[in-house]
């Protein structure tokens, strides 16, 4: 990660933080960027010259154009975006209000787009770039009682893939992540709920996963190491969603 620098969204805390405290221990710089200011701040400080934080609400066109011209003053033009912030607001088909189907397209869809939107002139002007887009496997099989999450991290993949052919030219590289159930604030309230979240036995290899799981995988994806990689989806989920299982 040498010589890179990557905007993380959603990266104060959870996965993002994992991916934010990696690129930095790779010899990486990143901007972290995300709407809780303290925690960001905080990770940032602690994380030393090599880490900013911008406040950042990824559903707002103008703050991802100051991330990317805070990257590029304080940290060197963005090679690299992992746009990772994301909500999950359970709710069915039928119980799915509009209010909470608009605010899940806008954090996890439309955030993506205008994230991607943003950072792809500057990595044009650097000479390319990788982009890594976090779904879920709720964006590889449906999910019950996660309607609007569920039509979110889907569009998620489409938007990869139409991605990654519009900017091969340039030398950007455009790949998806899907991690299944993994130990961060997001599934706590969930974990043995039925529906959103699986059990331990539910997955053949046994366990939840957990955030550095996950940024071994991001790291690679934004890492040259990866370069002919790209408009592919990478799931990472102790095999969940692999098949039948009869444990
Ligand atoms: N935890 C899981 O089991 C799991 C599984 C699959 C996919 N994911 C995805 O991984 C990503 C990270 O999830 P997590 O588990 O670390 O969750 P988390 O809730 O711990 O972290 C999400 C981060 O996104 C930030 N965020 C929310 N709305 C934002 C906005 N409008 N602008 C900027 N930042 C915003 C939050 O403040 C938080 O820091 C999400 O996209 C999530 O959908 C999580």
């Amino acid at each position: 990660m040498s010589g890179k620098t990557v905007i993380v969204s959603g990266g104060a805390r959870g996965m993002g933080s994992a991916y934010a405290c990696r690129i930095v221990e790779e010899g990486g710089r990143v901007l972290i960027g995300d709407v809780l200011t303290n925690e960001g701040r905080k990770l940032a400080e602690s994380l030393g010259d090599a880490a900013r934080f911008v406040p950042l609400d990824v559903t707002r066109e103008d703050n991802w154009h100051q991330a990317v011209a805070m990257a590029s003053e304080h940290l060197g033009p963005p090679t690299g975006l992992v746009n990772n912030a994301g909500i999950l607001l359970q709710g069915t088909l039928e119980s799915t209000s509009d209010q909470q189907w608009q605010r899940t397209i806008d954090v996890n869809q439309k955030g993506v787009f205008l994230g991607m939107q943003a950072a792809a002139g500057a990595m044009r002007t650097s000479g390319g770039g990788s982009i890594v887009n976090i779904s879920s496997t709720a964006g590889m099989i449906g999910f019950t009682d996660c309607f609007s999450y569920t039509a979110s991290k889907w569009a998620v993949r489409g938007m990869t893939k139409a991605a990654a052919l519009e900017l091969a030219p340039y030398g950007i590289r455009v790949n998806s992540v899907h991690p299944g159930d993994t130990l961060t604030d997001m599934i706590a309230g969930a974990v043995g709920d039925t529906g959103a979240v699986t059990t331990p036995a539910q997955i053949p290899l046994g366990r939840y996963g957990t955030p550095s799981d996950v940024a071994q995988l991001v790291l690679f994806l934004l890492s040259d190491e990866s370069g002919y990689i790209s408009g592919a989806e990478h799931v990472i989920d102790g095999a969940a969603t692999a098949g039948a299982f009869l444990s």
